[in-house]
């Protein structure tokens, strides 16, 4: 959560700073601000909502400076306010600072160092600003590292200082942050989006390490203030997958994304019907080894994780547990180096994830990561990583990262199957075939009939409070999917159900004004969900069924159905979810609601 972005160069970083925040707008957006320095005279410029407000607030001010600071908050301590927003600033307002993360000892660092001061908002960053004004001893680089020793939590944090405005300083700890190297100029940001239209060379930094910004160049120092060599990377992402594209939303965008980003998952993993990764190799007797896995990860990650469950128990025959990560680590889960966890994250940062793979890490487990961020904390510190090759996801509601884990989850269980030896291979070589088929058939629902088809069918939901999702086995992991997916966006109250699971109970809830969205994808169910599905029309729900194409009994006992083109069984999901993140989208947007930055919520959760 929070977008930060640095610049200093020849150009006005307040169009940079501007600019870079619209890209890192996913990550908050309930406040921003700016701090450039102008001359030796640090002016600050902060609004409350959206970036539009901070934007109109400066238009016409005539701001100019060769550097400066941005952030969009996403509020933790203290609630969105122009006094909350970042930058924050010491009392004698010659130091700014943005900061994404949670400074924990906040209080403890007021009492101990700055007893009587006065503060003028309510986060935890405005200490660090307080304590850069007290620690300073002519040095900003020495004053850093001072006031480092003292923090405790997580941050990405960029800070500038009036008196020496030739330089930004940046460090992270826990909290994302990239370096953007440009030609007689430099940047920081939380992500590579803020960058993309200045540079595609990067570098990423690790805890400890201090990140000294000038016009000339980035040098890196360790705490001793050595300068220490950083590889430089290349960014592969191209700026327009940044961009809307013509769609209204990023939401949409990116589901129709789709059968392009199935066609990079799959790129090079299947070699003469054998699955192979370049990131890694696992032998026979690494495989056999483990004799569990726990697949950890939150939202609609772990909801890809319960696909992935039912995947490998199939392929593998390793048993698999399938856990919340915010949970995970609190129960002393029973892990030991026979147990293999795999963490799936589409950000690559989210805290509870990585605060799970340490667990797992510390208690000697090997991790296997499924994500889209290279360079993010959990590639960085599993042992194996599948990178899912989204690209950039903007839009809050995860769409394309969320099918393409589950390509990758189905490539994975191919894999140990395959390097185990374990399963018929004539059924192995089965799914591979309808791996490869996706992209094709992905693009062949993404049409405009089709599309009115889903806004037909949703035309009721506009004034609906409650929706009910069912469906049994892979159809229940992806009810699930959808039920977060409507719930996030359109702000229903959405509840998934294994179908045979509503008469125990929830059956008492549906009436005529809870619709059902029911999956009948799987055939080998299919029998009993129907059932159910007959149990909620008896109440007098209206349902509104996903079924394959050529169902012609469904539509039956159901007053609309939408067909997935036919697919293996096994790996439909990923087609079945399509409707439903559809089904979302035109649910929302008949509501008014502002999809791609639904409210109370941000794109990466860096905060337990
Ligand atoms: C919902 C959504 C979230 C994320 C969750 C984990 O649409 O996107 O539920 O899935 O916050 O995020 P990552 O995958 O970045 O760890």
């Amino acid at each position: 959560m929070c977008g930060i972005v640095g610049y200093i160069g020849k150009k006005n970083a307040v169009d940079i700073l501007i600019d870079g925040l619209k890209k890192l707008e996913y990550r908050g957006y309930d406040s921003s601000g700016i701090a450039i320095v102008d001359g030796t005279q640090l002016i600050v410029e902060k609004a409350e909502g959206k970036l539009q407000n901070l934007q109109n607030k400066i238009e016409g001010l005539s701001l100019y400076s060769n550097m400066g600071i941005g952030h969009t908050r996403w509020a933790t301590h203290g609630r969105p306010s122009d006094a909350n927003a970042h930058p924050h600033t010491s009392q004698n307002g010659r130091f700014a600072v943005v900061h994404n993360g949670i400074v924990e000892n906040y209080l403890t660092l007021k009492e101990t160092y700055l007893a009587g001061e006065t503060f003028t908002s309510e986060t935890d960053t405005e200490v660090v600003a307080h304590l850069l004004e007290k620690f300073y001893n002519g040095n900003f680089e020495q004053t850093v590292v001072k006031v480092l020793d003292v923090l405790e939590g997580a941050y990405a944090l960029v800070m500038v200082c009036a008196d020496e405005p030739d330089k930004i300083i940046a460090c992270r700890k826990d909290s994302p942050m990239v370096l953007g190297v440009g030609d007689e100029e430099s940047f920081v940001a939380s992500d590579v989006p803020a960058l993309l239209a200045y540079t595609r060379k990067c570098m990423y930094i690790e805890k400890g390490e201090l990140c000294v910004l000038t016009k000339e160049g980035i040098v890196i120092k360790n705490h001793d203030l050595q300068p220490i060599e950083k590889e430089v990377h290349t960014i592969e992402w191209d700026a327009e997958a940044a961009e809307k594209d013509g769609f209204e939303h990023f939401m949409l965008k990116e589901i129709f994304e789709q059968p392009e980003v199935f066609k990079k998952t799959l790129a090079g993993r299947v070699q003469q019907g054998k699955v192979q990764f370049d990131e890694f190799t696992l032998t026979k007797e690494q495989i056999s080894r483990w004799k569990k896995i726990y697949i950890v990860a939150c939202g609609t990650a772990y909801h890809a994780g319960l696909v992935g469950k039912q995947v490998i128990e199939k392929l593998v025959r390793i048993p698999v547990e399938v856990e919340i990560a915010s949970e995970f680590r609190y129960r002393d889960p029973m892990l030991d180096e026979d147990t293999l966890v795999i963490v799936i994250s589409q950000s690559g940062e989210t805290a509870d994830t990585v605060a799970a793979l340490r667990e797992a890490k510390l208690k000697g487990c090997k991790v296997l990561a499924i994500t889209n961020v290279v360079g993010s904390a959990i590639a960085r510190e599993a042992d194996y990583v599948i990178y899912i090759w989204a690209g950039p996801e903007i839009s809050v509601a995860s769409t394309k990262a969320y099918t393409t884990m589950l390509i990758a989850e189905y490539l994975l269980g191919v894999y140990l199957a395959q390097q185990k030896g374990v399963g018929e291979e004539a059924a192995l070589t089965a799914i591979l075939d309808g791996l490869q088929q996706l992209p094709d058939l992905a693009a062949q629902m993404l049409t405009e009939d089709y599309l009115a088809q889903i806004q037909q069918a949703v035309a009721s939901y506009r004034d609906v409070n409650d929706i009910f999702f069912i469906g049994r086995g892979l159809d229940w992991s992806i009810a699930l999917e959808g039920s977060l997916k409507l719930k996030e966006i359109s702000y229903i109250h959405a509840e998934a159900y294994a179908a045979g699971e509503l008469k125990h109970g929830t059956l008492a809830l549906v009436t005529e004004k809870t619709p059902v969205v029911a999956i009948c994808v799987q055939e080998s169910t299919y029998d009993k969900t129907a059932s159910n599905i007959k149990e909620v029309k008896a109440r007098e729900a209206r349902v509104l069924a996903i079924v394959n194409e050529g169902d012609n009994q469904t539509q039956k006992f159901v007053d609309s159905v939408l067909a997935i083109p036919k697919v293996h069984n096994f790996i439909a999901p990923v087609l079945a979810v399509i409707p439903l993140q559809l089904i979302s989208y035109y649910t929302a947007k008949i509501r008014g609601c502002n999809i791609d930055q639904p409210r109370n919520l941000a794109k990466s959760v860096t905060v337990e």
